[in-house]
């Protein structure tokens, strides 16, 4: 029988006081709570990389830089994303861009989705990533929006007063575990995807 997938919970803002701890940590929760995947959060923090500045392009070779060589590691051992991002400007945060520009084959036919929050639930940002990351991305996405955001940060609410946005996570959970499970799978017998 096939292993449970492990989903990487990716926290994709690094700056002091970050509001990315509140959904994660709720996201994290609801996600223990099933026996059907394994769930680990991946926090950029802990992958402080420069300013991509590799000499060789990563389809010809791997990173130098050793933190971003462990980046790759970590999300080459992952069967799935879920990325927790807010919007910057419009877009995705530029860590999590040049995150993303270190890695090659790591996230190849694996299955994505997005915990957005912001003004629109991020929704600008989790379009751009959806493009950027040129994979699987799922349908079944979970926004914080302005509302919820100002509830918690001006007036001391938590994410229990929107038991709303539980639902869209199970969803959104029950999509990626599916995808992941399928397209590990599928993977097996990949030479491309398992040398990664
Ligand atoms: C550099 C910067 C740009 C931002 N641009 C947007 C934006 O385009 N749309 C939006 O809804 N919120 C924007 N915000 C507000 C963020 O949604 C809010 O600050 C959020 O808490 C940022 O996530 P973080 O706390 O995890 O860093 C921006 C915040 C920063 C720091």
């Amino acid at each position: 029988m096939q292993k449970r997938p492990k989903i990487g919970i990716i926290m994709s803002t690094t700056r002091p006081g970050r509001f990315a701890d509140i959904p994660t940590g709720w996201l994290f929760n609801i996600a223990k709570e099933r026996n059907d995947a394994d769930f680990e959060i991946v926090d950029l923090r802990d992958y402080p990389m420069p300013f991509f500045e590799e000499k060789v392009p990563l389809h010809v070779a791997p990173p130098q830089n050793e933190v971003a060589l462990r980046w790759g590691e970590k999300m080459a051992s992952l069967d799935g994303f879920i990325f927790v991002t807010a919007e910057y400007n419009h877009s995705i945060p530029a860590v999590l861009k040049n995150a993303l520009d270190y890695l090659y084959s790591e996230i190849h036919r694996k299955p994505a989705t997005f915990l957005g929050y912001g003004g629109t639930g991020a929704a600008r940002a989790i379009g751009h990533l959806g493009e950027i990351l040129a994979a699987a991305s799922l349908k079944q996405t979970v926004h914080i929006g302005m509302v919820e955001m100002i509830g918690m940060l001006r007036e001391g609410k938590t994410m229990a007063e929107y038991p709303y946005l539980d639902d869209f996570a199970k969803r959104m959970l029950d999509e990626i575990v599916w995808w992941a499970n399928t397209l590990k799978e599928d993977r097996s017998g990949d030479e491309v995807a398992e040398a990664a």
